[in-house]
């Protein structure tokens, strides 16, 4: 696409917003684009309530964290070539691509060149006005608003480091920003802590449904992040060994430990946990035969799965802790920012795999289980 035809697409949102596009309204969206040391760079273009704009600016190395589409979205890559990851499926997009993400979509978007690229994100409508996301936040709303509004998430901003007391009055953008999170995450966190009506109530769903959803999304994803990890560390360990190496390397060791742990976890569940589910699931809603089960009861493997969840959970733990709450040193590059990045959406993600199966799939099965057995 040429650059004329990008900057018809600009006036023309300007016009859908219900303006005429005047010089004072006129952006160029090639000039300032906001590329930021360490982390991804945006900026906003448009913000109304049917339709908001962003640019996003990635420097080799960086991405966008993981979050769910707040929104409908449509990604239009502008310069650059970058990887987006929906619903754990990879789809490289070079300039010029437009690709739209259906509202509430698992997303990362990630340079992995070593050129610049940028991207303009259009969601629609504003993701202010999403109210089946349960809740929704605004960058110019005050950390006290939110609050306010949603009492019960006062512990989490606490968590993330974020004051809602004396630091009430700031503009909750400002707030995020100032605690190290990018706002995509935030939202994405906050959404996950709010019990939303609109979110799917996987108690309600076939167990095989669940199971199937855990593979596709939370598996996938683990298979596809780790191995990407493993290589940023090294290029971490050989550009800033000598300033940090201590600390790179006792992440390292706590992150090989980790990896082949969840390896190995991932193919027993495959192998022998997720079929066994399946078949007393498939037996109890009556499209299955008797379940033959290799280690009697789907309960052994399931204490055994348990316990390495605690295990990984202590591990992700001790990263935290070795980084410093993951935060980066003066010194930092935009690799040591994609680790830190990379190793956060691990965490996030691992607590909402390790959730829906401690406490919805492994409890559900054991009912079906017993349910099977007593006739
Ligand atoms: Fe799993
Ligand atoms: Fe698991």
């Amino acid at each position: 696409m040429t650059d004329m035809k990008y900057i018809a697409a600009t006036i023309a949102v300007a016009v859908i917003c219900g303006r005429v596009a005047g010089e004072d309204m006129m952006k160029n969206i090639f000039k300032e684009v906001p590329y930021t040391e360490g982390r991804m760079g945006s900026r906003q273009l448009v913000n109304e309530k049917p339709l908001l704009v962003m640019q996003i600016a990635l420097k080799p190395g960086q991405q966008v964290p993981l979050h769910k589409a707040n929104s409908n979205v449509h990604l239009l890559v502008l310069e650059g070539d970058v990887i987006v990851t929906l619903d754990g499926r990879e789809f490289p997009a070079p300039r010029g691509t437009l690709l739209p993400v259906a509202f509430q979509t698992p997303m990362t978007i990630r340079n992995d060149t070593d050129s610049n690229a940028s991207f303009i994100v259009l969601k629609t409508p504003n993701p202010s006005e999403m109210s089946s996301s349960g809740i929704s936040v605004r960058e110019d709303q005050t950390v006290a608003e939110l609050v306010v509004e949603h009492p019960e998430l006062k512990e989490k901003l606490e968590k993330m480091g974020i004051d809602y007391c004396c630091g009430g009055k700031r503009p909750l953008g400002e707030a995020v920003r100032a605690a190290g999170i990018e706002w995509p995450a935030f939202v994405s966190k906050l959404q996950a802590e709010a019990k939303s009506s609109a979110q799917k109530d996987w108690n309600k769903v076939p167990v095989t449904e669940l199971a199937d959803h855990i593979l596709n999304r939370h598996h996938t994803f683990m298979k596809e992040q780790l191995p990407r990890m493993d290589s940023l560390l090294t290029k971490v360990r050989s550009a800033h060994g000598e300033n940090h190496g201590p600390m790179i390397d006792d992440l390292r060791r706590v992150f090989d430990s980790l990896r082949a742990e969840i390896e190995m976890h991932l193919m027993k569940e495959e192998q022998i946990l997720f079929p066994a589910i399946k078949a007393v699931d498939a037996y109890v809603s009556g499209t299955g035969g008797v379940p033959e089960i290799h280690c009697g009861s789907v309960a052994n493997p399931i204490r055994q799965m348990e316990y390495e969840h605690d295990s990984a959970g202590e591990a992700l733990s001790e990263m935290r802790r070795i980084t410093g709450n993951y935060t980066l040193p003066e010194d930092a590059c935009q690799t040591f920012a994609a680790l830190y990045d990379g190793l956060q959406a691990i965490e996030a993600d691992l607590h909402e795999h390790i959730h829906l199966e401690n406490n919805i799939l492994f409890p559900r099965s054991v009912r079906q289980e017993k349910e099977m057995q007593e006739g």
